[in-house]
């Protein structure tokens, strides 16, 4: 067990928050189904960037401001904590945790190289995570889906935050891309990877309804009913980075296509996928339905 910058204790289970009751329980029936090898971590990146803007007013919207200690939760490659760490500014800090070493390693990396020394990351499991309770603000981005109980991981996050701070979380909603139109004029290969996506998620054990589930999580976990609002970017235009995040994202499942049985996709595939949909969208001067997420913010009492 050792003491992260923030002087909380990391690799023991965590303490539930005041008024708070939570069992901290790992999720062994669901893994991360993505890993965090360098394809999977240039993903990352570029997600970040597609989510910039929904991120940072989610935060706002929250009451994350400046001067706060923000804990953010499943930070990846740190995409959401450096975010946060531009509202709080210098006076602020925060510390982002995630159980992936190599993550860990590279969101420090990243933050030295972009310059955004507010920012600290430690490797632990979320629910072995422990602090004084004294955190601002709790923040997560696509962490919830892959729990096997989010809202005992929510209320075990949440005991971090003093009373009055703020939790905002942002989740995908996967299956309304699944059920609705996702680009036009339709796109017949955006088609099969949204289902084949969907079919690799769903059968690594995560939620594809995590966002439309987020209200009631905040609930079950004990907070009060947040105000939730869900978004979705239209991507077109040949420079979209779009294409190459649809094509890393399904490179990065091919090991967990496997190993659950499922054909359709291959490596040489993965290798000509973004340039395939590009010129498919260009040819029709098309849009694609980006992977919609709903934003949920409250106040812990
Ligand atoms: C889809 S990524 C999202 C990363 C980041 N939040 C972002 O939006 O860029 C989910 C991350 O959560 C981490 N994770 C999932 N469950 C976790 C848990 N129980 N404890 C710690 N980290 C977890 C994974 O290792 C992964 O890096």
């Amino acid at each position: 067990m050792g003491k992260d910058p923030h002087g909380s204790m990391v690799g023991t289970p965590a303490m539930s928050g005041p008024g708070r009751a939570s069992t901290p329980r790992s999720s062994p029936g669901v893994r991360y189904l993505l890993g965090h090898t360098d394809h999977e971590l240039r993903r990352l990146g570029i997600q970040g960037d597609l989510y910039r803007e929904v991120t940072l007013r989610g935060f706002r919207e929250a009451g994350v401001g400046p001067g706060m200690r923000v804990l953010d939760i499943g930070c990846g490659t740190g995409d959401v904590s450096r975010v946060a760490a531009e509202i709080v500014g210098d006076s602020g800090s925060v510390l982002g945790i995630d159980r992936g070493p190599e993550a860990i390693r590279m969101a420090r990396e990243i933050s030295a190289n972009v310059g955004v020394p507010n920012t600290s990351f430690v490797v632990s499991e979320l629910e072995a995570y422990t602090s004084l309770g004294d955190f601002d603000a709790l923040v997560g981005r696509f962490i919830l889906m892959h729990q096997e109980d989010p809202a005992a991981a929510l209320s075990c996050a949440a005991g971090h935050v003093r009373s009055g701070g703020s939790v905002c979380m942002i989740e995908s909603y996967m299956n309304v891309l699944l059920t609705g139109a996702h680009s036009f004029p339709r796109s017949p290969l955006y088609d099969e990877i949204v289902r084949w996506k969907g079919q690799v998620v769903g059968g690594a054990g995560a939620d594809l309804h995590a966002g439309g589930r987020l209200r009631n999580t905040f609930i079950a976990a004990g907070l009060p009913a947040p105000t939730t609002q869900m978004h979705a970017r239209l991507e077109g235009g040949a420079d979209s980075p779009y294409f190459e995040y649809i094509a890393q994202s399904v490179r990065s499942m091919l090991p967990e296509a496997a190993r659950q049985g499922l054909g359709g996709f291959t490596e040489s595939d993965a290798d000509s996928l973004e340039q395939r949909l590009r010129s498919e969208v260009m040819t029709s001067d098309g849009v694609l339905v980006a992977w919609p997420v709903v934003v949920a913010h409250a106040r812990v009492p």
